[in-house]
């Protein structure tokens, strides 16, 4: 049986948080060259647009350690173009960035604190190895550089710059969710996380939209990111990143793609929308994230909207996404009330034990909600 990539990635991401031996051991399994592959993969996914005026030919030289051999590739980069890849080290390259492929497994897919700045080298290649490169390429040589390093950097910029750079409209515009995430998201950073956002955006143009997955990928540089979208978008799977197609109203789809791909550390609605299906999401999924995981709502102004089936006359209404949080209020304080007789804790009541709600968006936090109520012998009513 071939590996899927998504299996041999697992293995890499892993290992880069293990010890030496470990990840040895993952890349020797993979194979070196598979692995080298994989990870120019996830270059290129993560290269921003070259600033560099002169078209500039760097080298990248993936040393495959305790083997004899490297993977040799040439990024024609050139101030905003895509950068060019070509296999083998040209031999007018203007820079060679060298790497051993288990530094740079590290590098890319370890813990930021694992990383291993200074076990690269970073080459000046002029015509005679002995000259200066000209005084009028050198700020060019030093973008281009830059443009591979910040690639291979595990920290990403913050979310709000992710966001505008791959045309999610979670921060600008309409929507200013991007610090609330970083707020909540900050210490999964560094996690192997699972991620299924809803609504993949770009509608019925299928070629269009994934602009918060690439966001997500980038952002965990460990995390394996899923969207789920009423169109076909599959044309945006590649590596860290899977497009599901279902309809979020359909709770057994929803079941099923949560067993297969679940349990998730984080789960977005950025779907329909429509009171009624984030409910039926909700209901659905909550029970595949992970303890310590997030559910977000986003867009809860529909929530007031008849077309979404909001209500805005009556704001008890029980049917809108604002309703819903309101009852999950009194979950999360289901043990300082009776229960009837017989009756088990629903999910939420037992598993929601935070909620964070901000203009147009909610964070809701899984854990265990079982703290206790206050004590019997607590006074219930005031005493003095
Ligand atoms: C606002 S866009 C998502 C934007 C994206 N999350 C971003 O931030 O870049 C909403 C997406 O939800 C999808 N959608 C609408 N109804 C849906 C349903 N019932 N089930 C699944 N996806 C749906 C639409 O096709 C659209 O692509």
């Amino acid at each position: 049986v071939t590996p899927s990539p998504t299996a041999e990635i697992q293995q890499l991401i892993a290992a880069a948080g293990d010890t030496p031996r470990a990840l040895r051991q993952a890349v020797d399994t993979v194979g070196p060259a598979r692995a080298a592959e994989l990870a120019l993969a996830e270059i290129r996914t993560r290269l921003n647009t070259p600033s560099n005026p002169h078209p500039i030919r760097v080298g990248l030289r993936i040393e495959h350690d305790g083997y004899d051999t490297a993977t040799d590739t040439t990024l024609t980069l050139t101030a905003g173009l895509p950068a060019e890849f070509a296999e083998g080290l040209h031999p007018e390259c203007q820079v060679r960035v060298i790497y051993r492929l288990k530094d740079l497994v590290r590098e890319l897919w370890g813990p930021d604190l694992a990383r291993t700045a200074g076990t690269r080298r970073i080459e000046l290649a002029t015509a005679h190895d002995t000259e200066f490169p000209s005084r009028e390429l050198q700020p060019s040589i030093a973008a281009a550089t830059s443009t591979l390093i910040d690639a291979l950097d595990p920290r990403s910029p913050d979310l709000g710059a992710l966001a505008l750079r791959h045309g999610s409209d979670k921060w600008g515009q309409t929507h200013w969710f991007t610090p609330h995430y970083e707020r909540h998201f900050a210490p999964l950073r560094n996690a192997p996380v699972r991620i299924l956002e809803i609504g993949v955006g770009g509608y019925a143009d299928t070629d269009s939209g994934g602009g918060s997955l690439k966001m997500w990928r980038r952002y965990f540089h460990r995390g394996t990111v899923f969207g789920l979208d009423w169109f076909d978008k599959s044309a945006l799977d590649g590596p860290r990143l899977q497009i599901l197609r279902g309809d979020q109203n359909d709770p057994a789809q929803l079941d099923a793609l949560a067993r297969e791909h679940g349990p998730f550390d984080i789960i977005i609605d950025d779907g329909s929308h429509v009171n009624e299906h984030v409910r039926t999401s909700f209901t659905a999924l909550f029970p595949h994230l992970r303890p310590g995981g997030f559910y977000v709502i986003e867009d809860l102004w529909t929530s007031y909207l008849p077309g979404y089936g909001g209500d805005d006359q009556d704001l008890n209404a029980p049917h809108t996404m604002i309703g819903l949080l309101k009852s999950l209020i009194d979950d999360l304080h289901h043990e300082e009330r009776d229960r009837a007789e017989g009756s088990a804790p629903t999910q939420t009541e037992a598993f929601l034990t935070g909620m964070h709600v901000y203009h147009n968006i909610a964070f809701l936090e899984k854990g265990v909600n079982a703290e206790g109520g206050i004590p019997r012998w607590m006074p219930r009513a005031p005493h003095w």
